[in-house]
């Protein structure tokens, strides 16, 4: 069976790639590399084009069974600065491929979505049917992409998963690949280039929160456990019966653990034997006291949860930023 991973030359979608190629699937990379980076696409066939240029994806969609669609933009803060490039990356270009994938006929498509589509919720953890809010231009355009496939799930038969993220972080345990970010805007890594020398110091977006050390909640969920949930969403599709084709369903990826952001700095701090060189800031527009993953639905029907931990997450991106910062 063959996969086209578009994005496949960025960070969770590279991951994803290779847990397919483990899991013995052909997979065909298809990016644009705007933020992607060639070396993460190495060793797979590479098609380089944009998800909104029919005549790019034309050949390549005729090659396969299943689209796995992770290119996108993915900064919170550019996306309020900048939102007509987001409905036009996460919203236009996303729908040309989603009709171009139709007029393949292919019938099969796995969305990476994100927490973002929840905003602000009432209370954590966070479950599926929790409303869907977004508060910033991110959010609302994979929101917008997530209506579309159902609809187009329904009426069309095209079977679709929507795996909400919460927060990726880690590298894959080769130290092949790891999170590479232009600028990279990202806790963990930014924690773990504050243990050293010359790396900046991190600033703490507020400790003025709700939490109990008064800094953010997140659950933080290994990239290769994400990739891994894929193959499952895969799988899931493979055996769908015929009376549920055409079903579009929507899931949590995330440990169902939230830390704040001063334990990660600990994470950080135990993984290295470095204090993680700090200073106070204040809070980050946009950024919501707690979210928190209930990853139960995930659990029953795709019988997926994340396996690794924290300390697995910062040693594993620890490991990757080491072996990428040498290879420069
Ligand atoms: N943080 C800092 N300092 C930094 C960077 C982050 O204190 O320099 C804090 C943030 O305030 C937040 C936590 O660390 O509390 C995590 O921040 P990240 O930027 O690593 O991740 P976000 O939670 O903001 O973003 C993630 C995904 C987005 C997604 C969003 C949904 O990366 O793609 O969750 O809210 F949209």
């Amino acid at each position: 069976m063959a996969i086209l991973v578009t994005g496949g030359a960025g960070y969770i979608g590279s991951h994803a790639a290779r847990t397919l190629r483990r899991e013995g699937y052909e997979v065909i990379i298809f990016d644009n590399l705007s933020t992607g980076f060639r070396r993460l696409a190495e060793g797979f066939e590479l098609v380089e084009g944009d998800i909104g240029d029919e005549a790019a994806l034309k050949p390549a969609l005729a090659r396969v069974d299943a689209v796995m669609h992770f290119a996108a933009a993915a900064y919170v803060g550019e996306s309020v600065e900048n939102p007509r490039k987001y409905f036009h990356n996460n919203g236009l270009a996303a729908l040309q491929l989603l009709n171009a994938t139709l007029d393949a006929g292919i019938r099969r498509f796995i969305f990476s979505s994100t927490c973002a589509v929840y905003g602000v919720p009432d209370k954590v953890p966070i479950t599926e049917k929790t409303p869907r809010e977004p508060v910033n231009p991110y959010g609302a355009s994979k929101l917008f992409f997530e209506n579309a496939l159902e609809a187009y799930s329904r009426a069309y038969k095209l079977s679709s998963v929507r795996l909400r993220y919460f927060n990726a972080s880690g590298a894959d345990e080769s130290g092949e690949i790891g999170e590479l970010h232009n600028p990279e805007t990202h806790l963990v890594p930014l924690a773990l280039e504050a243990t050293t020398a010359k790396g900046r110091e991190l600033q703490i977006f507020g400790d003025d929160y709700p939490t109990a050390d008064g800094t953010c909640i997140r659950d933080y969920i290994h990239v290769s456990d994400l990739a891994e949930a894929h193959v499952r969403a895969l799988q899931y599709l493979e055996k769908l019966p015929d009376e549920k084709r055409g079903d579009s369903l929507a899931l949590n990826l995330g440990s169902g653990r939230g830390y704040s952001v001063m334990e990660v700095m600990q994470a950080a701090e135990k993984a290295i034997g470095q204090p993680v060189r700090r200073k106070m800031g204040p809070r980050r527009q946009g950024d919501p006291p707690a979210l928190v993953a209930d990853p139960a639905k995930a659990k029953s029907i795709l019988g997926w949860t994340a396996k690794r931990s924290l300390d697995e997450i910062v040693s594993s991106a620890w490991q990757w930023m080491q072996k990428s910062s040498s290879s420069k």
